[in-house]
This record gives structure tokens, sequence and C-alpha cells, in this order.
């Protein structure tokens, strides 16, 4: 119910708010020389409110229950964890670790990600909320909040990977960036992109920057699948030398990022390529059997034009004499 939810956002806010505390604090050190070597100042830090949970086990829970918060509305926000040890011992989840406040669209914080900073820290390099009644990994965009207006107007979306990504981008001059939390950009991701890009839901341009390793490559590839779902171009821009928007900024500065997202290529194009890994380009029957592959890709391509440069294209790519529309649907059909 609405008294439940409310509650729920009020205990975020103030848990959002003691970790930009916690930011200023000595023991946040670390925290504060990683967000510096990343490029990221005071502002913005403060910007995207950027905070730190400290090493104890319950700093967390006792600023919230002093503020009057129960356990039961604390086992629903998905900060504190249950130990299976110690009869039951409630403690935070987040600890040592450099916080981002995760808002809707609307600007309200329902999760938050977290980055460890410390070497002998044994878990994941990323934490994030659980599943909760206000958090859905599947929904959330880090980022939307503030590039809403922004995505609106220019009618582009950027897909980033990470958190520190969104902030290298928007502090670059592409304010249109967002990353989805520790999750593929899946069906309900596009329907909010969707409805942000135009009011009909067709245009607009989807540009993801993925990192260049496979993790990155297969992230492109996941995407290009659920490329007929976007009534967008869509776009992916790799960094030179597979540097991701952050690596970029930090080591060539903010004309990078800007030239990364000007260097984009159609995700097919992408896809196409990284379809003739597999493939002896060298042998007759490697061509053939690249063609076969590549062909409903591009028989899918929407825009009647650019499926017939992309059809030339084929053929140059292949090392192959001709190939024509009438090859492609031959492919398709075989
Ligand atoms: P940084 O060193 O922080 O720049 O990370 P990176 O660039 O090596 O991270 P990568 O590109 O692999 O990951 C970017 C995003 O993926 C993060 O912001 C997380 O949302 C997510 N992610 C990465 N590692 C993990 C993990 O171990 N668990 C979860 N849940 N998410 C992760
Ligand atoms: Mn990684
Ligand atoms: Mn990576
Ligand atoms: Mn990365
Ligand atoms: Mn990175």
């Amino acid at each position: 119910d609405t008294g439940r939810r409310q509650r729920l956002l009020d205990a975020h806010k103030i848990a959002a708010e003691f970790y930009r505390d916690q930011l200023l604090t000595q023991e946040a050190a670390t925290a504060r020389a990683f967000l510096q070597e990343r490029g990221f100042d005071r502002a913005a830090a403060e910007h995207f409110g950027v905070g730190y949970a400290p090493q104890g086990w319950d700093g967390l829970l006792k600023h919230l229950t002093s503020r009057g918060f129960t356990l039961d509305e604390l086992k629903l926000t998905g900060m504190f964890s249950t130990s299976s040890t110690n009869a039951g011992r409630f403690y935070d989840r987040f600890r040592g670790r450099l916080m981002w406040p995760i808002r809707d669209i609307t600007g309200d914080t329902v999760g938050f990600g977290a980055r460890k900073l410390y070497e002998d820290d044994q878990g994941p390099k990323y934490l994030n909320t659980p599943e909760t009644t206000l958090y859905k990994k599947s929904q959330v965009l880090y980022g939307i909040d503030l590039a809403k207006r922004e995505i609106a107007k220019s009618r582009q979306l950027v897909v980033v990977e990470g958190y520190t990504d969104v902030m290298a981008c928007h502090l670059a001059g592409v304010g249109t960036a967002v990353a989805t939390c520790g999750t593929a950009f899946g069906a309900d991701h596009i329907k909010i992109a969707r409805r942000l890009l135009s009011d009909d839901g067709t245009g607009g341009e989807v540009i993801f920057t993925f990192d260049g390793d496979a993790a990155g490559q297969k992230a492109a590839l996941r995407a290009f699948e659920e490329d007929q779902r976007f009534n967008a171009q869509t776009y992916v821009a790799v960094g030179v030398g597979g540097a991701d928007p952050c690596e970029l900024r930090q080591t060539a500065g903010d004309q990078a990022v800007q030239d990364l997202i000007s260097t984009r290529r159609p995700l097919f194009e992408f896809a196409i390529k990284a379809s003739f890994d597999q493939f002896d380009l060298s042998t007759g029957e490697g061509q053939m059997k690249a063609l076969r592959h590549a062909a409903p890709i591009v028989a899918n391509i929407r825009d009647v034009s650019l499926r017939s440069v992309y059809t030339r294209e084929l053929s140059r790519w292949l090392g192959m004499q001709f190939v024509g529309e009438d090859q492609v649907a031959q492919a398709v059909a075989s």
C-alpha cells in the first residue's frame, strides 16, 4: 500500500544521506581517493549522490533504528542481511563500499549499487540491492532521473555498462547516458526507452557502449537479439583499445568520450562482423557459410535503403564477387 511504500522511500532517502555524510569521514579516505583517481571531484560526487558505507556491521542499522524504523520495515528495504549462523543476527548488507543511490525516473532512491574498495574484501566487485517491492533490476536504469530530459530532447539514448561510465558520460557532455544495474538491457528497459525517445514509440537512436572484452561482445550480441523490439536505430560504440567511457575520460579527456559516441556503428554491422569470426573466409565454402549466417541479419534491416547498402557491404566484407538482394534472400531460405 502507499503508506508502506512511502516508509520504504523514506528509509532509502535517509540511507542515501547517511552514506553521503559518511564519505566525509576519515575512514572514507580510500573511497575519496578512488573517486579522485577516476576523475570525479566533490561536485560530481554530490551531483550523483555518491556515498560510502562504513566497514562496521551496524552503522546504517543503528541510524535507521534511531530514526524510528522497525525491523519489519528494515527487512523490506534489502539494505540488511540476516546471519544464518549467528541466531538470525541482522546486519548492514553494504560495508566498506562506495555507494551509488539508484533512483527511479522521478528521482526517488529505490536501491543502491555498491563497489568494493579494499583488497581483502572477498565479496564481488559490485553488490546491488536485491529484488524488493521498490527495486526491480529488470526495470531500473541508473541515471535515468538525470538523463530523461536530454533523452527526450535529443531523441538519443546511450546505454553504458556501469555507474562510473554514466558519471563520466554526463560530465563529458553526454547527458543521455544510463546503465543497467548488473543485468542485461532487457524487454522492460526497451519499453522505458521507447516511451522516452518519442511519444509514439518510433524513431530516435539507441547507442550501446560496451567494454572491448568478451563480456562486452556478448552483451552487444545479446542487445542485437532484442533489436527488433526497438523502433529506433540501434548502434554500438566501442572505445579505443576496448576502454569504457570512464577509462576513456580518465586517459584522454571529455572529447574522447564525445568522439566515442559519434563514431558509433550500426548494431547489425557489429553483429554481422562478429559472426564472421567463426568462419574461414579464405575459402569459398567459408564465405558461403558466413553469407548464410549473415543473410538473415541483413534481411531484417528495417530501413530499405540501408538494407541495400549493407547487402553490398556484405560482399565486400566477405571478399566475394557480388552479393545481391536475391542471393541474400536465397541464403535466408536455404
Ligand atoms: P570498474 O573497475 O568499477 O570501472 O568496473 P569495470 O569497468 O571493470 O566493470 P564492468 O564494466 O565489468 O562492470 C560495470 C557494471 O557491471 C557495474 O557498474 C555493475 O553494475 C556491473 N557489475 C560488474 N561486476 C559485477 C558483479 O560482480 N556483480 C554485480 N551484481 N554486478 C556487476
Ligand atoms: Mn568487470
Ligand atoms: Mn567489463
Ligand atoms: Mn567497464
Ligand atoms: Mn570501468
